[in-house]
């Protein structure tokens, strides 16, 4: 998605960083990691991974913090890569979270984000759905899950009979996703909070803050996730109030 090969001399924040395995990848491609996320348990394994795989590397921190408290997030500094990999949409609070990460990127630095695609209609239903199933005890998100199953896996299922294939996608679908199929249904119907955006409305929103799109992936309309990469165009929030200050500092 960046078009480089490595990431030697970068700095990058994973944010909303769950297991950590980006962070691990981005890590052995190089880069000084920082990784952070608001669930003690994606923070708990997050530091597993680096345990097994990076112990004791003062080149991988990992913390416990929220995309949407700008407090925190001040006391991070500056990163030539922002990665947030189907987080803000989660949030509850999508576009504060949006801006919040676009404050972190250094000039000329790239903000890398996924965002669920908004299908209309379809997105507000299953925002009903996701809603309900959260609002729900065990048996009842069972229930929801399984009626679910149809519209999910029924046209790959067909798909498969007619190739003579049954149950092929099933089948190797845990190698390609690195989830069982089961638990990437759950995961899908009750991810909550829900919010969705058109491509065009995330190419405005970081163009009015100086950024370039330079790499844009769709979801081919479906119901998945839109991804996108931007590099900051212009000197960083903090780079022109620190050049403010020292103006002012030179002034007799
Ligand atoms: C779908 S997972 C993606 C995890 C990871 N980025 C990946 O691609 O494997 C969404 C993650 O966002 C985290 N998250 C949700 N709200 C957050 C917030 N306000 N601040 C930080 N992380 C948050 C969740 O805890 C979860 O780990």
């Amino acid at each position: 998605m960046l078009e480089i090969d490595s990431l030697e001399g970068e700095s990058f924040l994973d944010a909303g960083c769950g297991s950590g395995i980006h962070s691990l990848a981005a890590r052995r491609l190089g880069a000084k990691v920082v990784s952070f996320d608001y669930d003690p348990k994606s923070v708990a394994c997050a530091a597993e991974l680096k345990r097994r795989y990076y112990d004791g590397d003062p080149d991988w921190t990992i913390s416990e913090g929220s995309v949407l408290d700008r407090d925190y997030l001040d006391k991070l500094g500056e990163f030539s890569v922002v990665y947030s990999w189907g987080v803000l949409h989660h949030t509850g609070a999508m576009f504060d979270a949006l801006a919040n990460v676009e404050t972190l990127v250094a000039p000329n630095g790239w903000l890398f984000i996924s965002i669920y695609n908004d299908q209309g209609g379809a997105s507000r239903r299953w925002r009903l759905i996701k809603k309900a199933y959260n609002a729900s005890p065990a048996i009842v998100r069972g229930l929801i899950v399984a009626l679910c199953y149809p519209r999910l896996w029924g046209p790959t299922t067909i798909r498969d009979f007619l190739r003579l294939k049954p149950f092929e996608t099933w089948r190797n679908y845990a190698k390609s996703r690195g989830m069982s199929p089961h638990r990437d249904v759950v995961d899908w119907v009750g991810g909550y909070p829900f919010e969705v955006a058109k491509p065009e409305v995330i190419f405005e929103f970081y163009k009015a803050r100086g950024y370039e799109l330079r790499k844009l992936f769709t979801c081919g309309g479906g119901h998945g996730c839109n991804q996108y990469v931007f590099v900051r165009q212009r000197s960083s929030a903090k780079g022109k109030t620190a050049a403010r200050s020292k103006k002012a500092e030179a002034k007799p």
